[in-house]
């Protein structure tokens, strides 16, 4: 039993006493909280000792560890390797995926979030109308894909919770696909002046499938167009013959999916949709917002984004990083404190279960107004996933790259070597008291570890290799 009891991560010795200074456990009841954080100048080892990290924790202490490896650096033994690519991805993250919490959670509440989203990532000065329009947008598109708010039988409980067989509810998740598809509808009905006729509309949407059938870059595409318009045209066969355009409401698309086009009745729909619709057209030929989510099957999951990086969107990839770290810590919150679970529930660790490393941090660190912004993901990690279980470790190459809250609540701290010109504001930051301890990271082997408001040089074990200075 309790094998991994005490099983710390060794640092090494201290550097004055030349004893073994006491390691990293996260489980331990003396560690305020599971995270991590690391810096060091370029070539430091942050890259090498997370790799250590992550293969401690992952394979010799049974945590579950998700890797986002935004430069495909941190490759560990016995990982699942997964590849996220800007094109042609065969993996991907679906926003429309919700918690399936019937009390704090379902289609509307992710409707707000992916409002919230949005407008963080891509449309920032969005108004309010906007943000309305945007949110019945997500809303029909889960009720275009049979999912209502009020009916948790319509939840796919099987897309959104990995673990779960349940197909009863015979509906799956809309995609970025359904979003442009809902976006369209509502576009050919307002584009006129005036709006158009039914006869008119009907016409407009057989011709988007037909367009999207030509256009389709994926067989998944073309064969899920060519299924509506097939369905579509039995549908409406007679249509054309129709003198009466009111004869024709029962037939036309918004009737058929039971969405209120009322909804949309604004004078500014129009620029609205047209501001915002360069953005879902974008998603909605990027498989990465719409292929199937991977099996994360493995202790230690390594998401290669660097793909996705290096393709120059970088409002995508920080959206895919939001959406990514609101799913972990939505599932672990959902699963309650940890320390409330039952003990099968908590086989992993006395105080944690699963870990979110990012090494090169910096680029989805809080910058500007938003490093005191409570919502930023990496600021309510830090702040709030302790108590269920989730330990986030960072790694970047200069302590001023966080912010002052998520110094704060990051209870262990390791600072590699450290430019001369850093370690004053090093040292004021992290009210490191001993004034010469950081240069002594000078020496290749020797590294600063924090526990706390303790700070200690450390000959470290994993750099014994470069004792000489
Ligand atoms: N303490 C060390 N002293 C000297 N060389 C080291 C040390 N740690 C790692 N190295 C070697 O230096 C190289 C760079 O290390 P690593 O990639 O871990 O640095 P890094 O801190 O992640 O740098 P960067 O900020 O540029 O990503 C590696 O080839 C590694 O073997
Ligand atoms: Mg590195």
């Amino acid at each position: 039993m309790g094998h991994s009891l005490f099983n710390p991560y060794e640092y090494g010795t201290d550097f004055s006493t030349k004893k073994r200074i006491d390691g990293w456990d996260p489980d331990h009841s003396s560690c305020k909280n599971p995270h991590l954080l690391l810096t060091g100048q370029s070539g430091a080892g942050k890259s090498t000792l997370l790799k250590d990290v992550i293969n401690y924790l992952g394979n010799k202490r049974n945590k579950i560890v998700f890797v986002l490896d935004i430069h495909n650096g941190l490759e560990v033994e016995n990982e699942n390797y997964i590849q996220y690519t800007a094109r042609n991805t065969s993996v991907g993250i679906n926003p429309f995926e919700f918690d399936y919490d019937v009390t704090n959670g379902g289609p509307e509440i992710r409707a707000d979030i992916l409002v919230q989203l949005f407008k963080k990532h891509f449309i920032p000065k969005a108004g309010p109308v906007q943000e309305n329009v945007l949110r019945v947008l997500f809303v029909d598109s889960y009720k275009y894909k049979g999912i209502y708010d009020n009916d948790v039988k319509t939840w796919p409980l099987n897309e959104i919770d990995d673990y779960s067989q349940d197909t009863s509810s015979n509906t799956t998740l809309p995609t970025m696909t359904d979003l442009e598809d809902v976006f369209q509808m509502v576009l050919n009905m307002v584009g006129g002046k005036g709006g158009v006729t039914y006869q008119t509309h009907i016409q407009m949407e057989l011709n988007y499938y037909k367009t999207k059938i030509q256009e389709a870059k994926s067989e998944n595409v073309k064969a899920k167009y060519e299924k509506l318009l097939k369905q579509r045209e039995e549908e409406v066969a007679d249509y054309k013959k129709t003198e009466d355009d009111e004869d024709l409401q029962d037939l036309v698309w918004f009737s058929k999916y039971h969405i209120d086009f009322s909804k949309y009745s604004n004078r500014n729909v129009v620029t609205t949709l047209n501001t915002i619709g360069v953005y879902i057209r974008t998603f909605s030929n990027m498989n990465i917002f719409n292929a199937k989510k991977p099996k994360f099957n493995k202790n230690i999951n390594r998401l290669d984004l660097s793909g996705f990086t290096n393709a120059g969107k970088p409002e995508f990839a920080l959206f895919f990083f939001d959406l990514f770290l609101q799913r972990v810590f939505g599932k672990c919150k959902l699963k309650g404190e940890y320390k409330d679970r039952p003990a099968e529930q908590r086989t992993r660790g006395a105080k944690c279960d699963v870990f979110v490393v990012i090494d090169e941090s910096r680029v989805v660190l809080p910058t500007g107004r938003d490093k005191d912004n409570p919502y930023h993901m990496l600021n309510k990690i830090t702040a709030e996933s302790r108590k269920y279980g989730l330990g986030l470790i960072l790694g970047s190459q200069r302590i001023t790259h966080y912010s002052d809250d998520i110094l704060a609540n990051i209870y262990t701290k390791i600072l590699l070597q450290t430019d001369p010109s850093d370690i004053p504001t090093t040292n004021k930051k992290l009210k490191i008291q001993n004034k010469d301890l950081l240069e002594l990271t000078k020496y290749n082997d020797v590294g600063v570890i924090g526990m706390g408001g303790i700070y200690k040089a450390v000959h470290m074990d994993l750099f014994e290799q470069y004792k000489k200075q």
